[in-house]
């Protein structure tokens, strides 16, 4: 420890709420030089970064950029862990910090904040070892306070049964939190207010994001039919093909600008797709491969839909996919603290399940979407569930540690066949 750590206060953010990310950045800075958190923009990267940060250099800032480019072991200096805010925006100080690191021989230097991975991603191959990575998504229902968090998918790992009462939330606020969005700057909005800043968000990422990190020549109307149609088929396998055809409208946009623009939107964070879950089977059905397509926030898809929560309700299928959107959004937070990821499954049977969370120990919780908690609608899910039991290889099984159906609403409890019930408002880590 230096003379300078553990003396001053972290930097001040009245109102700050606790994120999940929070232990995780912690965590890496006790083993590592430094960290890198990154995510969308307007996730909550620079809040979370200085609730731990003791001095920063913001690198949005002109001035900072200039000493940035022209002493850039300057910038390095202050009390640690020091906050470089937006380094991307002097890529080269990457390799610094990675020096510095070496130099000093310290843990917990610097917290780095970047909301794309410049295009040359000089990161992927260099700093292993050093610099870790923390993921940041927008706030689930859980970090907004919008979900108890009671029961905790911790704990159903653990293999414990859950049972609570209805929340007072009701369908039309899970339709609120589809439109709104997990977005913390949103936190004291209006819900029309907020709907309007996801409009908003969704524009500047169109003119400034998506050019700088596609590297091609750029339509912002073509960007924007394309997340148009990515919102048409979020929670499902749409091929790039049908994409195609959409963005195209009457004229023919090539395969290749197609796949820049996609390939741009998840280098700024903001489509993340659900892997298809690889798993040994008993029978010789076949697993699909398609990822189903996800933004990593619903609302994004609901504003490019022009939807409101009066008119999710009044369009159960739209507010099913978007609701499974949502649902796999928190089951992602919720699940990378221990390392969890998120898949989905389907075979050639056409069993479908929506949600795979495995852990890197190999224990697995499969989870059924459900917007309506009705008991057949659960019966339903829970046949499927308990299908994709039977079919996996017996050594998998052994590593089940719950099967689940999450719905919008009603009530948490276990079932006879011991299929685990629980609405969203009521999910944790
Ligand atoms: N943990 C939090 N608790 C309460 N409000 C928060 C929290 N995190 C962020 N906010 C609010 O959200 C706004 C955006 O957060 P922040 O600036 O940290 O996002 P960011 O990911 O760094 O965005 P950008 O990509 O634009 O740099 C903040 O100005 C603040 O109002
Ligand atoms: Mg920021």
């Amino acid at each position: 420890m230096g003379p300078e750590e553990g003396t001053s206060p972290t930097l001040t953010m009245p109102g700050y709420l606790p994120r999940l990310a929070d232990k995780e950045i912690g965590s890496a800075l006790r083993r590592r030089g430094a960290v890198l958190v990154e995510g969308c923009r307007a996730c909550g990267k620079t809040w979370a970064a200085r609730n731990v940060a003791r001095s920063e250099a913001r690198l949005d800032d002109e001035a900072t950029l200039l000493i940035a480019e022209a002493d850039p072991v300057a910038l390095l200096q202050g009390v640690t862990p020091r906050l470089l805010d937006e380094w991307q925006n002097a890529p080269r100080l990457w390799n610094r910090v990675r020096r510095e690191c070496d130099d000093r021989a310290r843990l917990g230097q610097f917290v780095l904040t970047g909301s794309a991975a410049p295009h040359d991603d000089i990161t992927r191959h260099t700093g292993v070892g050093r610099i870790a990575r923390v993921l940041m998504r927008p706030m689930s229902l859980y970090e907004s306070g919008d979900s108890t968090g009671a029961l905790s998918l911790g704990r159903l790992f653990e293999g414990e049964a859950i049972s609570v009462l209805p929340s007072g939330a009701g369908l039309r606020d899970v339709a609120s939190a589809v439109c709104v969005g997990g977005w913390p700057g949103s936190l004291a909005l209006e819900e029309v207010d907020a709907r309007l800043a996801v409009a908003d968000y969704v524009s500047e990422v169109v003119r400034l994001d998506v050019p700088t990190a596609s590297g091609v020549r750029h339509r912002p109307a073509a960007v924007r039919r394309l997340m148009r149609s990515l919102a048409r088929h979020v929670a499902t396998e749409a091929k790039t093909t049908t994409l195609v055809s959409d963005v195209g409208g009457g004229s023919v946009l090539a395969r290749s600008t197609v796949n820049a623009y996609l390939e741009a939107l998840e280098r700024v964070f903001l489509v993340e797709n659900q892997p298809a879950w690889s798993v040994g089977l008993r029978s010789r059905a076949t697993l699909r491969r398609a990822p189903k397509r996800h933004f990593v926030d619903p609302s994004l898809a609901a504003s490019m839909l022009r939807a409101s929560p009066e008119r999710l309700l009044a369009d159960p299928r739209t507010f099913g996919l978007l609701f499974e959107s949502l649902v796999v959004r928190d089951l992602r937070i919720y699940s990378q603290p221990d390392r969890g990821e998120v898949f989905h499954y389907r075979d050639d049977t056409g069993l479908e399940v929506d949600a795979v969370i495995e852990r890197d120990d190999g224990r697995w919780i499969a989870v059924e979407v459900k917007l309506s908690s009705a008991p057949d609608v659960v019966d339903e899910a829970a046949k499927s569930l308990l299908r994709l039991r039977d079919k996996v290889a017996r050594n998998r099984v052994e590593n089940l540690a719950a099967l689940m159906v999450v719905t919008s609403t009603g009530p948490a409890y276990r079932r006879s066949d011991n299929v685990q019930v629980t609405p969203i408002t009521e999910l944790g880590p």
